[in-house]
């Protein structure tokens, strides 16, 4: 009979006034299926999300805070009616399992397009265009030179943060979880490549957090007893690269120890040289322990992680829980194949992002060959 590979992961953890089922948390993936004029999730995100909720937790892919956050293409946003009706109905799709179910907030700042925001200019720190790709109903497009942001602008972006997470507390979701790496609009704050301010928001480690540690307060003064996560990578600085990088990287420490019991956890995506390339566990151990100096909450670790790894970095004590995003693609049953060392299916790359139902909620559960071992979960 198969055994569970795994015990630590399936141990309770309390997050805020809530209690997870587990330490798998599902990472935030966009997946591109919100087809439609409002932006809105359908009954596919409610399947989709229903299907992997053997995790403790699941944080959403990236929804927009306003009109000028949008990032892509057929990508859902939390500002408007139709959204909040739409999530609501996935948190109770979700809620009826028991996970517990986070609204990953973003803003891109710089990396969008104006094709995608009714013809205005992305908002940024300063005008420097970040060289990147964006999808767009055109296809994949060069970006642009943003528009500076006034102190206005970034007062309103700062309540639109605010208002989001409202938004996600009327939808029914268990807390929020604030977009802060990837080079989008708070990784342009960071960093002093994409920041060059000299009123207050730029400038020293303080003036490039601030826009953070603004969107932080804002954040947690407007979900209540939610759950307040923040997701950092060391420290994406631009392109498909997230590597330490010493500028950006004083300015997360600084936000670390200022953030202090204000948000409930930190979610620590690993480095790495490119967007697919392998995580290096070393790498790994190196963020957490830099996190873990300074920061005392929960910490959730990220990136390439399998059974072993998960169950080992919770053994040395590196992290309270471990979240898997690629592995949720094609393994929506992924808590139950840990549980039991089954195998895991491989993601078809091509549907990830189109939009439908192909390669989004047609990858089946693993069949279990001895029924003995499913009784035992
Ligand atoms: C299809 C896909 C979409 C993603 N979208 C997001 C996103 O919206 N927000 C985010 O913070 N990270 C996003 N990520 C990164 C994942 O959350 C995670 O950090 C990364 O995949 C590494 O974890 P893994 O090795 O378990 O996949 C995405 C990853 C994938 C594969």
């Amino acid at each position: 009979m198969e055994r569970p590979t795994t015990s630590h992961l399936f141990t309770s953890l309390t997050l805020g006034e809530r209690t997870l089922a587990n330490r798998v948390v599902m990472a935030p993936m966009t997946r591109a299926r919100t087809t439609n004029a409002a932006s809105a999730p359908t009954q596919i995100h409610e399947t989709y999300y229903g299907q992997r909720a053997g995790a403790g937790m699941i944080v959403s892919e990236g929804l927009a805070v306003s009109r000028d956050a949008i990032g892509g293409i057929n990508l859902p946003g939390l500002f408007s009616h139709e959204q909040v009706a739409g999530w609501s109905s996935v948190t109770d799709a979700v809620h009826g399992t028991g996970s517990a179910l986070i609204a990953q907030l973003v803003h891109v700042g710089a990396m969008s397009h104006r094709d995608l925001l009714g013809g205005r200019l992305p908002l940024a720190p300063s005008s420097i265009n970040p060289a990147g790709k964006v999808s767009t109903a055109s296809g994949r497009v060069s970006t642009e030179s943003p528009r500076a942001m006034s102190v206005d602008d970034i007062e309103r972006t700062i309540a639109d943060y605010a208002s989001a997470a409202r938004n996600a507390m009327r939808a029914g979701f268990d807390g929020v979880e604030i977009h802060a790496h990837r080079g989008y609009l708070i990784s342009q704050f960071a960093n002093p490549r994409s920041n060059r301010r000299t009123d207050g928001y730029g400038g020293d480690v303080k003036a490039r957090s601030r826009f953070f540690l603004e969107v932080v307060r804002a954040v947690s003064e407007s979900i209540g007893t939610g759950i307040l996560g923040i997701k950092i990578a060391p420290y994406w600085t631009e392109g498909e690269a997230h590597v330490f990088d010493d500028d950006s990287s004083a300015a997360y420490d600084y936000a670390l120890t200022e953030v202090g019991k204000t948000v409930s956890y930190v979610h620590a995506m690993a480095p790495r040289t490119s967007a697919w390339a392998d995580f290096v566990a070393e790498d790994r151990t190196a963020l957490l322990q830099r996190v873990r100096s300074k920061f005392d909450g929960t910490v959730i670790a990220n990136g390439g992680f399998n059974a072993e790894s998960a169950e080992a970095v919770l053994d040395a004590g590196f992290a309270d829980a471990v979240s898997f995003g690629l592995p949720f693609v094609a393994n929506p049953d992924l808590p139950r194949r840990l549980a039991l060392g089954l195998p895991w299916a491989d993601p078809d790359r091509s549907s990830m992002y189109v939009g439908g139902t192909a390669g989004y909620i047609d990858y089946p559960t693993a069949t279990i060959a001895d029924p003995l071992a499913a009784a035992d979960h």
